[in-house]
């Protein structure tokens, strides 16, 4: 069994870019009124607590969402999630950070289904102790690319796929790729939005080509970065792919990417992408 804990991690500029365009889509998909299915292949925890011995190691979030939750010069684009951090902080510190589980149980309907996928068992005990009693909620322990994929097409014909893998092992780079295009072949009409770090760009670059290359249509790539690339830095920038994006999630991005490179960059070496990786 692998080691990663998102614990370590909660709340860091990555989580910042992902959770902003997951809120993104999820506001979206409520425009309509139809029953949205909703899946999480790597849920790990609902709520991470930001003065724990994992968070309180390396501090991540001091230089995520620590730096811009109370800044009042935010586009709007990325408003509704600072709403939501703030909401879980009432007391005006920042104690709690939401994982992908949490924020879509808040923003989603009561006809709204969510399917959560986590691997590690501690990870999954304490995922399942964390939310509360949902109906519209089912946590599995399990393999989230290969059992997800069993959950396509579903009932509901409109949804999210989240795909947010650790990369722990190298091959992931390429596993995706496969399980994310037999995912669209199944449900075509979805939105997939991928997750990945820029750790050493080559691995970022093919990941980009397997997916030009598959059957995919309708892709846009959405990246922010902290410093140049450097292999040995470790994570230096992170993106969403997302696939069948909301169609004005490229401009809301680019309109909200540039503030996040001003307060996120380091020593004013950030960087932004925002990429038509594939045609419609
Ligand atoms: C990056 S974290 C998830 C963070 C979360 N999606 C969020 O945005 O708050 C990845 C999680 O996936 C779990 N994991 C790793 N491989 C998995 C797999 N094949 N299926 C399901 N979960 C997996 C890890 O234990 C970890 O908790």
């Amino acid at each position: 069994m692998l080691s990663y804990q998102h614990a370590f991690h909660a709340g860091n500029f990555a989580d910042v870019l992902k959770h902003t365009v997951l809120v993104q889509i999820l506001d979206y998909l409520k425009l309509k009124d139809k029953p949205l299915f909703y899946l999480d292949t790597h849920a790990g925890l609902g709520l991470y607590h930001l003065n724990s011995k994992e968070a309180a190691k390396n501090r991540e979030y001091v230089s995520g969402i620590g730096k811009l939750w109370r800044l009042n010069d935010s586009p709007e684009t990325i408003r509704p999630y600072l709403e939501l951090i703030k909401s879980l902080n009432p007391q005006g510190s920042l104690l709690h950070y939401p994982g992908s589980p949490v924020i879509a149980q808040k923003l989603l309907r009561r006809t709204d289904r969510l399917f959560l996928f986590e691997l590690h068992p501690n990870q999954y005990q304490l995922l399942n102790s964390q939310l509360k009693p949902d109906k519209r909620i089912k946590i599995e322990l399990g393999d989230g690319l290969n059992e997800g994929l069993n959950l396509l097409p579903p009932i509901q014909h409109r949804g999210l796929v989240l795909i947010d893998p650790s990369y722990e092992v190298k091959t992931d780079y390429k596993a995706v790729v496969s399980v994310l295009a037999a995912m669209y072949k199944r449900f075509a009409n979805g939105i997939f939005a991928l997750w990945y770090p820029v750790v050493e760009r080559g691995y970022i670059q093919a990941l980009e080509l397997a997916i030009q290359k598959s059957a995919i249509k309708n892709v846009q790539l959405f990246e922010l970065g902290v410093e140049p690339d450097s292999p040995s830095l470790g994570m230096t920038a992170c993106g969403m792919i997302v696939v069948n994006p909301p169609w004005l999630l490229s401009d809301r991005m680019a309109n909200c990417l540039p503030w996040l490179v001003k307060v996120l960059g380091q020593d004013s070496q950030g960087f932004f992408r925002v990429v038509q990786l594939v045609k419609e």
